[in-house]
């Protein structure tokens, strides 16, 4: 069973810059809640039971909107007659049982935030989701948790992307493709069009087996001066390790630069 979810959240947020000076890129809002929301209703629907959010420990916004008690009791005091009110701090203390928090104080890579989780991870395999890789209308981490009871193995979501824009992703390389998934048997971190196996992007979803950390352990930096589990995942393919791409079937809202945000606000509030 996946009971757990990864989201790293350490990133400097450059590309939405001057806006995550002050806020963290995660909660900007989407039509009235953060990314962060969405992923998270995702992953309770999906029957995830606890978060393990990996945060800077001198950036305390994350912390401070689930776990502001004493804001949400005053208020209430003062409108009591306020329901939306009520209902919106029922809503933020559900999740505080269910969130551990980890830190990583450096932004150097996904692959070290995992690796910062290590005694936290009880299960054979584990959720991690990137929480600016929005998917709507589908439920993209339950569509990857029944490929996963089906194949046994690791799951990568994924859709095609446009050829010239490869060397923004991480690329997998496609065998035995079916309608909605694939066995996977290469995958690159943002490779030149000439070198990427196939137009099929990573979207912000992985099913990871709990041994990706002693990979991690001994993983040299790569891209950029950063640990990635692109490059993990690489190494337990070439291990013989079973990875399988599953092409969800929901909406893509990438909301990483300014113009893309902008975009899936527009498509989320006309839902
Ligand atoms: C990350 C991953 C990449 C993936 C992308 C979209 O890159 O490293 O493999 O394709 O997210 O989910 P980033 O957007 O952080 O540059």
């Amino acid at each position: 069973m996946i009971k757990q979810a990864i989201i790293p959240l350490a990133g400097l947020g450059t590309r939405l810059l001057p806006l995550t000076s002050v806020i963290q890129k995660e909660l900007l809002p989407l039509n009235g809640k953060p990314n962060l929301e969405y992923i998270m209703e995702e992953c309770v629907e999906a029957g995830i039971k606890q978060f393990i959010f990996i945060v800077p420990k001198n950036r305390p916004t994350i912390k401070n909107y689930f776990f502001n008690d004493s804001f949400y009791k005053r208020l209430i005091k003062k409108k009591k007659k306020d329901k939306k009110l009520k209902e919106i701090f029922r809503r933020i203390k559900k999740y505080q049982k269910m969130i551990k928090f980890v830190y990583q104080n450096k932004p150097d890579g996904t692959g070290a935030a995992v690796l910062k989780c290590k005694k936290y991870l009880k299960d054979k395999h584990f959720l991690m989701l990137l929480a600016d890789d929005l998917i709507i209308k589908k439920n993209c981490s339950k569509e990857m948790i029944s490929l996963h009871k089906k194949t046994k193995g690791s799951i990568i979501a994924t859709r095609k992307v446009e050829r010239r824009t490869v060397s923004r992703w991480g690329i997998l390389g496609v065998k035995d493709k079916k309608k909605h998934s694939f066995s996977i048997n290469e995958v690159i971190e943002k490779p030149k069009l000439k070198e990427a196996p196939s137009n099929y992007a990573i979207i912000g979803r992985y099913i990871l087996p709990k041994k990706i950390l002693s990979v991690l352990k001994n993983q040299k930096k790569g891209k950029g001066g950063e640990i990635h589990i692109t490059d993990a995942i690489k190494t337990l393919i070439e291990r013989g390790e079973k990875f399988y791409g599953n092409i969800f079937r929901g909406k893509y809202l990438d909301s990483g630069t300014l113009e893309s945000y902008i975009k899936s606000n527009l498509i989320i509030s006309k839902l």
